[in-house]
């Protein structure tokens, strides 16, 4: 059983009270059930990871959204939240211990870096300098390696200051961790904001030159239930091209424009509409239309089942569609609710894959004395 721990906000303070009108002798569970009511954040524990102590924060808001965070990975493990009919449902895939993240997740919510997508080879070159990472998708180096950030426990520290309903975890990564130079100090403040969007905070800072490119992996199915497929899902992109890949998904280094082709979602397309036309499924990176180097709405999904749509608003350059196309039926849903391809999709905002190997595409490299810093929210509402 898990046991609420701390409480932040106005959630410790109706948790408090509803707590003394529980059942005897279930003080606890009673207060984990009225603080997922009330604005704020609690804190569970949730077993340890590489020696530290893992917790689940669940940050809630005035319209009764909660996400749920691990500092294990940074994983969103759930987002729940009402759809047309006011009735709640989970969005995103995920599960609801530990050790089934430990044991094989696709990624599922969590924080991916040193570097987000793939690195042709794993190999490339600062200054002369080449480095050699894990080849972990095949010939590529994928994710930040087989330990990159998602796997990894960050230290966590919620804030309410202001009203905010914030989780600030931070992570050092050391000079020479998965292959990458420097050591690189991390913070990801995640937000849940009472307009219904996650706000993603991410900065960095290195003590030598190193490439970066960070980003959240969740994936989502707006339905609330897994057996819809995202197929029937509409996307919106607001991209006039994209980076073409090669067999092992590595970009060829063109940007091709997208008009008669199956990654034109100027204007919305349902996702199944094309996607035979696209082999393996959508796993690509699209080059986004930008106006501005500030934050900019660059894609809208939307489930007609449920009335649900997702808006992503970023300040990056690229976002990768991901179409769930490697889910195959070997996981199930906390209720048992079976994770088939195309179950789910992934919408990553991020630099392109393989920039570091690619002097045409926007660069990826942080030097000693900048500051990376990027934003991106995801933005659930139901579409009236
Ligand atoms: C990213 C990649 C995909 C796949 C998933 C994880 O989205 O682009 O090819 O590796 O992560 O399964």
């Amino acid at each position: 059983m898990i046991m609420i721990k701390k409480m932040f906000g106005t959630a410790l303070l109706l948790g408090m009270l509803f707590a003394g009108c529980g059942e005897a002798g279930k003080p606890g569970e009673k207060a984990v059930d009225m603080a997922t009511a009330a604005p704020g954040i609690s804190e569970t524990d949730w077993g340890t990871a590489d020696g530290k102590p893992v917790k689940l924060y669940t940050l809630t808001n005035v319209n009764g959204t909660t996400v749920k965070i691990t500092n294990y990975g940074g994983i969103i493990t759930s987002w729940v939240t009402k759809d047309k009919a006011g009735n709640l449902g989970n969005v995103v895939m995920g599960f609801d211990s530990l050790s089934s993240y430990q044991q094989a997740s696709p990624y599922f919510g969590a924080i991916i870096g040193r570097y987000g997508n793939r690195i042709g080879k794993g190999t490339f070159a600062i200054d002369g300098t080449t480095y050699k990472l894990a080849a972990n998708d095949g010939p590529n180096h994928l994710h930040g390696g087989p330990k990159g950030f998602d796997k990894v426990v960050w230290d966590a520290q919620p804030d309410t200051t202001g009203g905010n309903t914030s989780l600030i975890l931070t992570y050092l990564s050391k000079d020479g961790e998965e292959g990458y130079p420097g050591n690189l100090k991390v913070k990801v403040v995640y937000t849940l904001n009472d307009g219904d969007g996650l706000v993603m905070d991410y900065s960095a800072e290195t003590d030598k030159p190193t490439v970066v490119n960070l980003t959240n992996h969740s994936y989502f199915n707006l339905s609330g239930d897994v057996s819809n497929t995202i197929l029937n899902h509409q996307l919106q992109v607001n991209a006039d091209k994209y980076t073409p890949v090669d067999a092992t998904l590595i970009p060829t280094g063109s940007m091709v424009d997208v008009t008669g082709t199956p990654f034109d979602f100027r204007t919305p397309f349902k996702i199944g509409d094309r996607i035979a036309n696209v082999e393996g499924g959508y796993d690509h990176n699209f080059v986004l239309d930008r106006h501005s180097t500030g934050m900019e709405l660059v894609a809208t999904l939307y489930d007609t089942i449920s009335g649900r749509q997702l808006e992503v608003i970023t300040t990056e350059p690229g976002l990768q569609f991901y179409s769930g196309n490697f889910l195959n039926g070997s996981l199930k849903t906390p209720d048992g609710k079976t994770i088939v391809k195309h179950g789910a999709l992934c919408l990553e905002t991020q630099h392109f894959p393989d920039s570091p190997n690619k002097p045409d595409f926007p660069t990826t490299l942080l030097k000693p004395g900048e500051k990376y810093s990027t934003q991106t929210i995801y933005k659930i509402t139901v579409r009236l």
